[in-house]
């Protein structure tokens, strides 16, 4: 198994809830190290800029205007094929499909305010990482 870094989001609910330290437990206990973060309230032109693929979906406004809305931490999470893993502890995208015992079964309600956000491919994990850090801002275990 290769070892991987994958982009992650703590979305504006799940700051508001004050549960980020609940959340990095689910990641730390999953196997997954955090080896780069930081909170940042994000402007329209970068969470415009991040989620440029989504552009002609019906949602984008409203998804730009939730991850304004207020802090996220932006974190890169580091492990065995840390991608897949960290989308299993995510679980599905839609809460109410979420699997029990998954982050979003647990910490969120709908589809756009859904607790966390979590690379979907090697190639989106390489971007998105060097969307928000430098390679100097990564800390890797081991
Ligand atoms: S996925 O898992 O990325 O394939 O999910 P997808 O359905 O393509 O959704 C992409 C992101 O858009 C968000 N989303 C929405 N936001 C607001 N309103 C609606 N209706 C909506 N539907 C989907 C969803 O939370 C995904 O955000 P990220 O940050 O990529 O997880």
């Amino acid at each position: 198994m290769a070892t991987e870094r994958t982009l992650s989001i703590i979305k504006p609910d799940a700051v508001a809830k004050n549960v980020i330290g609940e959340i990095e437990s689910r990641f730390e206990k999953g196997g997954l190290a955090i080896v780069a973060a930081k909170m940042l309230h994000l402007s329209r032109e970068q969470a415009e800029g991040f989620y440029a693929e989504h552009k002609e979906r019906p949602f984008f406004n409203d998804l730009v205007g939730f991850m304004t809305s207020g802090p996220v931490v932006v974190q890169v999470l580091e492990g065995e094929n840390a991608i897949a893993a960290n989308r299993e502890l995510m679980g599905a995208t839609n809460p109410k499909e979420a699997a029990p015992g998954t982050i979003r079964a647990d910490f969120a309600e709908t589809i756009d305010a859904n607790a966390v956000h979590g690379s979907d491919s090697p190639e989106s994990a390489a971007r998105e990482i060097a969307y928000f850090f430098e390679e100097n801002e990564i800390c890797p275990r081991g």
